[in-house]
């Protein structure tokens, strides 16, 4: 197992995985401040009318990304803001999640990123709008391979509907290859769901290598806004030490927001809803009320 810092004070055969995860934690934290320096200074500070675009990333599967697009999506709403929510996932489970069948989308972002259709074309009005992903969205990849622009097919096509919204949230599949980069070129800030484990913890310097990739080369106003713990099971100890290797490394960054681990989030998306609109009163919606007030935090 190789880690890119210099190797820790413990001697990796005998140290415990934490020590990994802290010294590649350490590399990330590295560039924070400097990160978030250069965005400053990229950042425009005159308001636009354009909506402010999130994409949820991260290319470990099962985080709660498509969980987070939705429920974030819907809290914004709730709170009066017109809200796109787009399904750049070819596996649909966002589309899925608000009733539409993927199998029968047609057209789809396929159609938008690879043949130019407008992005009003494939969006359908549900809890939010709903931009949805068929199975087709699988070989879009290789179909914008040779494209000109290809990076920025999902920022063109956003342009037509920017006096319609105020955020636009994404949910990307469980990669960085062309689908993610396009939502991240479009994008302004990228939230990062974590689930509380050792394991989760190691994709992150990756990501925000992609992050910073894309930023210079591609789009400089973007931004991590946050990471984001999700699925968390406080009563192990392994989710605890977890969690406070997240708030040593990446304290400020981290979101106040914790979403515990509950059933509700796997019985909404069989409804077709979100869990504001299955169980409006639980703790499960509330966490996403929270998290929307922290995206919205000046
Ligand atoms: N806080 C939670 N508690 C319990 N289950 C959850 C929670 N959040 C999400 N889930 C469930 O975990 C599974 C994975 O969530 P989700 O589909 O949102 O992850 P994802 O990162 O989008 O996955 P993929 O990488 O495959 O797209 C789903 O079955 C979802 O219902
Ligand atoms: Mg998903």
């Amino acid at each position: 197992m190789s880690h890119p810092t210099e190797p820790s004070a413990t001697p990796p055969a005998f140290g415990s995985p934490l020590d990994g995860a802290r010294s590649l934690a350490s590399a990330v934290l590295g560039r924070r401040r400097e990160d978030s320096r250069a965005a400053a200074a990229d950042a425009p500070d005159a308001p636009t009318s354009r909506p402010r675009v999130i994409v949820m990333a991260n290319q470990k599967g099962g985080v709660a990304k498509t969980t987070t697009t939705l429920n974030l999506a819907v809290a914004l709403a709730e709170r009066g803001h017109r809200v796109l929510a787009i399904d750049l996932d070819p596996q649909g489970n966002l589309t899925m999640s608000q009733g539409l069948d993927p199998d029968v989308v047609d057209p789809s972002m396929y159609h938008v990123l690879v043949e130019g259709r407008p992005i009003r074309d494939v969006t359908h009005a549900a809890e939010v709008d709903v931009a949805a992903a068929s199975i087709d969205l699988a070989s879009a990849e290789v179909a914008m391979a040779s494209m000109i622009g290809r990076e920025r097919a999902l920022e063109r096509a956003l342009r037509a509907v920017a006096d319609d919204y105020d955020h636009v949230c994404i949910d990307t599949p469980p990669s960085l290859g062309l689908l993610t980069i396009n939502a991240l070129t479009a994008a302004d800030r990228v939230i990062v769901p974590v689930q509380a484990e050792y394991l989760s913890l190691r994709g992150l310097a990756q990501l925000r290598q992609t992050v910073e990739m894309v930023r210079e080369h591609l789009n400089p106003r973007l931004r991590i806004e946050g990471i984001l713990p999700t699925l968390l099971d406080t009563r192990t100890v392994h989710a605890q030490e977890a969690l406070e290797l997240l708030e040593e490394h990446f304290g400020d960054q981290l979101f106040v927001t914790r979403v515990r681990k509950t059933i509700r989030f796997a019985e909404a998306p069989v409804r077709g809803m979100s869990v504001l609109r299955y169980d409006p009163d639980s703790r499960a919606a509330q966490a996403y009320r929270d998290l929307a007030q922290e995206v919205l935090r000046p």
